[in-house]
């Protein structure tokens, strides 16, 4: 069975966007490999610094991810700060790595030119990330194609350590969300936080239908290009042709449909969200903790024999 490892920082509400470009099919790797979960919480250390925030980003998160279908029983969630290894292992990745070569980590000049602090911590971020990934001997790690030089340098962090020590660990492969078409937003765009144009995934029923009826349509054609695209995501192609003519000129109509298809996928899981407790997810979490620390520690254990600090 594959081993499979992805990582998410605890931010912000995810939109349908999130959902069916990276959730979705997340859950659906899981349900079929070995897979870790981690909630990267010292990698937002790096941004957030307000600990009401970054408790209730990290339950929220969580149970973002136990409603979109992950189970818990099956794959590891857990989140980062509970399992000491990457840290410890992350240092170990940095004494191996030059400046120079994190100074072309894209993510990192993004950031910077986004005018995000450049702390210590940003600027070795890469080298944290590598850990996570490799502690496990991953094979394979999902991520949207703003991770990918992230996954290239876990491969060199391996590469590195491997040849100044030996055949230690496993060079991890990046699969790229991204292939899943991408959700336009209310405004024809790509959906995104950043653009404000998104449906939430986890809003009510009013909030889901107020960002509807707030997409932008032109009147040229007869067929509101930016309804129909969203509800691409959502109906086959014949069925949606068929209302969308059936329907032609009728543009409210058109997007009580969409209304409609969107909380008939989104109601389930939202109520299945609202069942989650904070304790319960507490305990999922722990529970996670304990089953990844219990891997990690033991490649730990044998990089610390190849580096020659266990005597
Ligand atoms: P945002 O653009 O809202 O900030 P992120 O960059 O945090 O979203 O993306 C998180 C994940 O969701 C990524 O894996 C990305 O591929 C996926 N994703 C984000 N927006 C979309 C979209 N509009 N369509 C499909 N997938 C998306
Ligand atoms: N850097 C990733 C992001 O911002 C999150 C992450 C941390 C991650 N560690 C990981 C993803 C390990 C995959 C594997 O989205």
């Amino acid at each position: 069975m594959q081993r499979l490892f992805t990582g998410l920082q605890p931010s912000g509400a995810l939109h349908i966007g999130n959902y069916l470009g990276a959730l979705k099919p997340t859950a659906d790797l899981l349900a079929e490999t070995d897979g870790l979960v981690m909630i990267a919480d010292y990698h937002a250390l790096t941004s957030l610094k307000d600990a009401a925030h970054m408790r209730a980003n990290i339950l929220s998160v969580a149970k973002d991810y136990l409603a979109a279908g992950i189970d818990p029983r099956t794959s590891v969630m857990f989140k980062q700060s509970d399992v000491p290894e990457h840290t410890e292992l992350g240092w170990v990745f940095q004494c191996l790595v030059t400046t120079a070569f994190l100074e072309l980590s894209h993510a990192y000049k993004d950031k910077v030119a986004k005018g995000l602090e450049s702390n210590a911590g940003l600027f070795a971020y890469p080298m944290l990330m590598a850990a996570d990934i490799l502690l496990y001997d991953t094979d394979i790690v999902p991520v949207g194609q703003d991770q990918r030089q992230h996954v290239e340098y876990a491969r060199e962090a391996a590469a590195k350590f491997n040849s100044a020590f030996g055949e230690t660990f496993k060079e991890p492969k990046e699969m790229i969300l991204e292939s899943v078409a991408t959700i336009p937003g209310t405004d024809g765009k790509k959906m995104s936080k950043s653009y404000g144009n998104t449906i939430p995934l986890f809003g009510s029923k009013d909030e889901i239908a107020k960002a509807v009826m707030g997409i932008v349509t032109d009147s040229s054609g007869d067929r509101p290009e930016n309804v129909y695209a969203i509800h691409a995501a959502f109906r086959r192609k014949e069925d949606l042709d068929t209302l969308y003519e059936s329907k032609k000129g009728k543009y409210k109509d058109l997007k009580e449909a969409l209304i409609e298809d969107i909380e008939a996928l989104v109601a389930p899981m939202r109520e299945k969200r609202d069942s989650i407790s904070d304790e319960d997810v507490k305990k999922v979490l722990v529970d996670g903790g304990e089953r990844a620390r219990e891997r990690a520690s033991k490649k730990m254990v044998n990089v610390k024999q190849r580096i020659g600090v266990a005597l």
